[in-house]
């Protein structure tokens, strides 16, 4: 089989397990399998693969017509640039988040060694792209799950990039709040999605964690918890920068008081996602 036919086949069948991004992760899997780049691939059509090869991209492709997401069958995703290691204990960082990686730059603008915190850090794909961006930045981020925090501080390794990991329930521990109480930023991807959601998310969001997804009846619970306790911590200036479900972002802000500003950004989709609330 040459690589030319397998990506029409890989494409096919993914297309037939419902998969909308076929064409693009036919691609990608085949990338991976036979080890060569995008240019590299297309440049060589008629290249044959190797029966090793076939093999691999067959076990693959069972998997992922099983509905296992992509990024657990490669053991990557892509955040901002960089290259993430991830795998079933821990969050796959989506795409609309970058943006919020962007609110917290645009925040970070101007203010020399800054001092962030970020609540749920998952694979660390926020904490570690604030610090490529912002080599003077000191970050801190926290989960409360073990099985995040290690893959956070494997990635902050591989990618060489100095950021601290701590475990904690929100900011319910002595050592987390004193971080909070000096850090001009703290930032948070809460786990968002109402109960209810568990009937209709698809069979890829399925294998994320369960303590990564849903926050309660309203999905607010994790939410409302963390703006109380940065409220009470917070510094006058500092800011709390929050990922939330559009459909309860508003309802967020609303039942958020007590701060100097309160402000909603919408993702890149024109959906309102993002709380922004300032310390008086
Ligand atoms: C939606 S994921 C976000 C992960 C990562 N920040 C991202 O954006 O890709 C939510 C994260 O919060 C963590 N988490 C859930 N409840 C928490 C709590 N009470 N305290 C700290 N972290 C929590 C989960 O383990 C998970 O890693």
């Amino acid at each position: 089989m040459t690589l030319e036919e397998a990506r029409a086949q890989v494409a096919n069948r993914l297309r037939a397990a419902g998969i909308v991004s076929a064409e693009v992760e036919a691609l990608l899997l085949l990338e991976a399998a036979v080890k060569l780049s995008r240019s590299e691939l297309i440049l060589s059509p008629s290249r044959e693969l190797t029966a090793r090869e076939q093999t691999v991209l067959e076990q693959w492709l069972v998997r992922r017509e099983g509905r296992e997401p992509l990024q657990h069958i490669l053991a990557r995703s892509h955040f901002y640039g960089l290259e993430l290691v991830v795998g079933p204990g821990v969050f796959i960082p989506r795409p609309e988040t970058e943006q919020l990686v962007v609110l917290c730059l645009e925040t970070l603008r101007g203010v020399a060694d800054p001092k962030v915190l970020e609540v749920g850090t998952g694979s660390g794909a926020i904490a570690l792209a604030i610090k490529c961006r912002r080599p003077d930045a000191e970050v801190v981020a926290t989960d409360i799950s073990t099985e995040a925090l290690n893959v956070a501080a494997t990635n902050a390794q591989r990618l060489g990039l100095a950021v601290s990991f701590l475990r904690a329930d929100l900011l319910d521990t002595p050592a987390v709040k004193e971080i909070a109480a000096r850090v001009g930023l703290m930032v948070s991807n809460p786990p968002y999605l109402p109960d209810r959601d568990r009937a209709v998310v698809s069979p890829e969001v399925k294998r994320d964690p369960e303590s990564a997804l849903y926050g309660g009846r309203s999905g607010l619970r994790q939410a409302r918890r963390l703006e109380r306790q940065a409220r009470r911590l917070l510094t006058p200036g500092a800011v709390l920068l929050m990922e939330l479900d559009p459909r309860n972002v508003r309802a967020a802000l609303e039942s958020s008081r007590g701060w100097a500003d309160a402000s909603i950004f919408e993702d890149l989709a024109g959906r309102e996602r993002f709380l922004k609330l300032v310390k008086g």
